[in-house]
């Protein structure tokens, strides 16, 4: 595992959208693993800035993302798909057939996951997966306590998690669907990003703790190709 200390949260977004131009350019056909939160947005901005200035092409690129609140509509201003369409898939040359991304409004929610999980497994490895971290070790929304050999399914969300997106916990979906451990350890490569001090104690107890269910990005420890992006207040 390499860790790098970025001197502020510009630094390490840029460099962890180079770490993705890198992989396109070596790889045009990369199959990404995406993530969402308040983390990655400024990678997504550096990734957007790269495409227009004509360093980075998505045209031959499939993008996978981790997860989906359940249930949601696609078009409500929290779901993940609408903040993808936003932030990456409106301003990049990203082919709509080649952007997957779990359906919050599925009617049957485990069919749901069992479909992404078939397109992910047609579509090969991963080659580069970007995670963020949850306060409670999360990645993706594998909460604590999940098995280490899940798959994309259906899970709850503890109540922080639900909190932190909608400020409320009734009303709101509590529920989602998710990528599972299985699989993004699976990716050849992957690439966590933390920034500001809430994160301090969960990057300690993932990248230096012991490798437990109870932080489930302590799995990561196992991984053999993981670059961690911190700025200075997560290190
Ligand atoms: C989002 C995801 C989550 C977030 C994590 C951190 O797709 O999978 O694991 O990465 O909750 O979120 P932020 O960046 O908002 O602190």
């Amino acid at each position: 595992m390499e860790i790098f200390v970025c001197d502020n949260y510009e630094e390490m977004s840029f460099k962890v959208a180079r770490e993705i131009s890198r992989q396109l350019t070596v790889k045009p056909t990369s199959v990404l693993g995406l993530a969402t939160g308040e983390t990655p947005k400024g990678m997504y901005r550096k990734l957007v800035k790269m495409y227009k200035q004509k360093i980075v092409d998505f045209s031959e690129a499939k993008t996978f993302n981790l997860d989906e609140f359940y249930p949601i509509k696609r078009d409500n201003k929290h779901s993940f798909k609408n903040y993808m369409q936003k932030r990456l898939f409106e301003e990049v040359n990203l082919r709509p057939k080649n952007c997957f991304i779990p359906d919050g409004e599925a009617e049957n929610p485990n069919k749901e996951c069992q479909r992404y999980e078939k397109e992910l497994s047609h579509s090969g490895q991963i080659d580069l997966q970007v995670l963020g971290i949850g306060e409670n070790g999360h990645i993706g929304f594998n909460e604590p306590g999940v098995e280490w050999s899940s798959v994309t399914q259906l899970v709850e969300l503890e109540d922080k998690t639900v909190k932190k997106e909608f400020n409320t916990t009734s009303g709101v979906p509590n529920k989602a669907i998710t990528m599972g451990v299985k699989d993004i350890m699976g990716a050849n490569r992957i690439v966590l990003l933390a920034s500001g001090e809430g994160k301090k104690n969960v990057v300690e107890r993932a990248l230096k703790g012991p490798i437990t269910q109870e932080v489930p990005a302590s799995i990561l420890q196992l991984h053999p190709k993981v670059k961690v992006y911190l700025d200075k207040e997560a290190a």
